[in-house]
């Protein structure tokens, strides 16, 4: 069909053409248009180049090709086969490969070089899962910035970030990299995160195109394991795993990955619904869409694709534009097409979005704006990065536990003896996902510790957590056998005023590939804690860890909780910095803490059942959703989190309880600081629907704001609820608000029973 638009695309292509020995700046002509000219001038090899990604194998200081297939990927490179590489990082490095791309090949098309840049790139932030449960969307954007700002200084431009997927399930390792298990934070997080990473402008050097994964649902992978099914239905499709990818693509986002498991039976890089009806129809989403590594390939594994020409097939036709890393695109879309499986205009379309997206980044201008040694050098840990990632990593900080204010610490004339594998560890704080970082860059508790001299302390390992420090790929080596180190931790427990404990889960015991079906203190560590609250039970409990963890016991033994996640490289001056009070935590859980594993999947935003509880139920009675061994209720909800000081909050106020399809209400509530210090608090607003055309969970995110307050201050928070904040995927499969009875809480965390009710008419 030719439209308008189409009709003027391609007036000025030939205008382009007829003028082109103008500069491309110098012609006034949209992005569009330059792209139309381009693939005007591409051969089919061309096109079909732009679609394959390769992983980096030049060596530029050699210059030794790495692998034994670099020889044909490099003349690949320089026959313009190639349209994007990823893990080629370095200014220098960047440069030399994007050399070859552009110097060598016909057409001289940049490549998009891509990383994951998950938090931060050489200087690393907390994990993503910390940053989320700052639910501090300034500072979360601002982190992001500053990881797109040292990235991009190290020529890369693309970064496979943020993902979005919400997970429910704390066995899987992956919740490390996302915003936890709630489509309300985890959307604005979505946002946030873009913004950051894309800044205002994405012609600038510092930014880098972002990239939303993984689509779809791999968050909800059976049992936590990774890379497994997962079969859900429409309801929690929409409802829950995709607002987040919807926000990011509402936020601007140039690009999507997806994901490596298969959905309903369909492998979600083949799944055209996903990729084609929703995302690049429904949404309009403009911009590509990678398959994560080999997952074209892994169609063969799934059972989906007979071979290496059908999963081409499957994949280009269900909405893949770039192959990351399966060599399937390069080596089988030319026989497809002879073969009609698949369509010249579905490759014209994908080359189209992923030339979009490099012209957007400034490459075509530029093709070594993001290859400056200088900036490289300046920007690289600069001071504004290094403050930036500590103010991140103590807005991430989660006070779970504080009897008789235990902590802050004070600063002068204490003994404390510092215990646990991590407490000098200065690896496991970066957590994973750091592959540009130096292994041990990361500030430990003793040295965040050893800042404030007025105390002695005394440090003792008590236990090694691993046999030795593990690559990104390969299994953590728990230490199960040696518990040689108890006796010193032992010996200066004994003699302290107060025991702080840094316990937890090693950096690379989660993220990719790290399901685990226990949520322990791994190897001797539960152990280490019992045995040394024996001898001295005023402890202080620090916890690293990518995951909600069971703490039963903790929460029962020990005093004070301090939840300090992966940090990243500041983690030990954050974490002084909390213990001794120079900075008062607000970070509230992203995600509910389980009391036992046989409890996952768990959230707050559960459905009622129809049998829900006890009450009203014959005494004694077995017959409600419950287990015979444990409570429903998680030991700490999904919105929960201490300070050092405490709020009160007042009942709820309502402009009016009645809200039609034209109107919006207001509920606020006053938050009074009635502690002794300053301290920041989130306010969470939550909404029960109480009837639907599909059955609706018990209570639902719907705002929250961050203020802070002096003692004795109090602030009016209020919320505008309108029939906009009431839609759902309903059962007409339309995203609408139903009339009926609501309710409102407004609170803490995700259990306040605050409340009052209104309804929408
Ligand atoms: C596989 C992961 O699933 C994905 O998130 C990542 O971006 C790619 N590998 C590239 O490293």
């Amino acid at each position: 069909m030719i439209t308008t638009r189409s009709l003027g695309v391609l007036f000025s292509v030939v205008l382009f053409i007829s003028f082109e020995c103008l500069s491309q700046k110098e012609i006034e002509v949209s992005i569009d248009e330059r792209v139309e000219a381009l693939l005007l001038k591409m051969t089919l090899k061309e096109k079909i180049g732009q679609m394959n990604q390769y992983n980096g194998f030049w060596n530029v200081t050699g210059p030794t090709p790495k692998e034994g297939n670099a020889k044909e990927k490099y003349d690949d490179l320089a026959k313009g086969l190639v349209g994007s590489m990823l893990n080629v990082r370095g200014a220098k490095e960047v440069r030399a490969v994007q050399e070859v791309a552009v110097n060598q090949s016909r057409l001289g098309i940049p490549l998009i070089i891509g990383f994951d840049l998950i938090h931060g790139y050489k200087t690393i932030s907390p994990i993503p899962l910390a940053e989320s449960a700052s639910w501090d969307m300034g500072a979360i954007k601002k982190s992001a910035r500053l990881g797109a700002m040292e990235a991009s200084a190290a020529g890369i431009n693309w970064t496979f970030a943020p993902m979005v997927d919400v997970s429910r399930d704390a066995r899987w390792g992956r919740v490390m990299e996302g915003a936890g298990e709630d489509p309300f934070l985890g959307s604005r997080i979505a946002e946030a995160r873009v913004k950051g990473f894309q800044g205002d402008d994405l012609k600038e050097n510092n930014t880098v195109a972002a990239c939303a994964k993984h689509f779809a649902a791999y968050g909800f992978v059976e049992s936590g394991r990774d890379y497994n099914t997962a079969d859900i239905g429409e309801n929690t499709l929409h409802n829950i795993v995709l607002p987040p990818f919807k926000a990011a693509v509402d936020a601007g986002v140039k690009t999507f990955m997806n994901s490596f498991n298969e959905l309903n039976g369909i492998p979600a890089t083949a799944d055209a619904y996903l990729q084609r009806d929703i995302l690049k129809g429904d949404w309009s989403f403009d911009g590509f869409v990678v398959s994560d590594w080999g997952s074209i390939k892994e169609m063969i594994d799934h059972g989906y694709a007979k071979n290496s020409y059908h999963a081409g097939e499957l994949a280009l036709n269900g909405g893949s534009d770039m192959d990351m890393e399966s060599y399937i695109y390069v080596n089988q879309i030319e026989s497809l097409l002879d073969a009609g499986k698949v369509q010249v205009e579905q490759i014209d379309d994908a080359v189209r979005r992923i030339l979009r997206v490099k012209f957007e980044l400034g490459l075509f201008d530029d093709p070594f704006l993001y290859c400056d040694e200088e900036r490289e050098q300046k920007v690289t840990g600069s001071k504004e990065i290094r403050e930036g990632v500590l103010d991140m990593a103590k807005k991430s900080i989660v006070l779970l536990k504080n009897d008789n204010n235990i902590l802050p610490l004070k600063k002068e004339g204490l003994k404390i003896a510092l215990i646990g594998p991590l407490a000098d560890d200065k690896n496991s704080p970066l957590g994973n996902w750091r592959i540009a970082a130096e292994n041990n860059t990361a500030v430990s508790v003793l040295e965040g510790m050893n800042q404030y001299s007025g105390n002695s302390i005394t440090h003792a390992q008590g236990v090694r957590l691993v046999n030795k420090i593990p690559a990104f790929h390969e299994e953590v080596d728990i230490n199960t056998t040696d518990r040689c180190g108890f006796k010193a931790a032992k010996k200066a427990a004994k003699k302290a005023d107060v025991v702080v404990m840094v316990l937890g889960e090693y950096g690379f015991q989660s993220g990719e590939g790290r399901s685990r079906t226990k949520l322990d203190l791994p190897g001797f560590q539960q152990e280490l804690l019992e045995e040394i609250a024996k001898i001295n039970s005023n402890i202080v409990l620090v916890l690293m860890n990518g995951r909600p963890l069971v703490l039963n016991w903790a929460n029962e033994n020990i005093p004070a909780i301090v939840e300090a996640w992966h940090l990243g490289t500041e983690s030990g001056n954050a974490i002084a910095q909390v213990l001794y009070g120079d900075y008062n935590p607000s970070g509230k859980l992203p995600m509910s803490f389980p009391r036992s594993v046989g409890q996952m999947p768990l959230y707050y935003n559960y459905k009622n059942t129809g049998r829900p509880g006890a009450e009203g139920r014959d005494a004694g009675s077995v017959f409600w959703s419950h287990f015979g061994d444990e409570k429903n209720t998680p030991l700490y909800p999904f919105g929960y989190g201490l300070s050092y000081t405490n709020f009160e909050y007042s009942q709820i106020e309502m402009s009016s309880k009645e809200l039609n399809f034209n109107s919006s209400i207001t509920v606020s509530v006053n938050v009074k600081n009635t502690g002794k210090v300053k301290g920041k608090e989130v306010v969470q607003m939550y909404v029960k629907d109480h009837f639907g055309s599909v059955t609706r969970p018990v209570r639902e995110l719907k705002g929250f704001e961050l203020i802070e307050l002096a003692p004795g201050e109090s602030r009016k928070v209020s919320f505008t609820i309108n029939p906009e904040l009431l839609k759902f995927y309903s059962a007409r499969k339309k995203w609408e608000a139903e009339p009926g009875q609501f309710s409102v809480f407004i609170g803490t965390n995700s259990a306040t029973k605050n409340s009052a009710s209104f309804s929408l008419k």
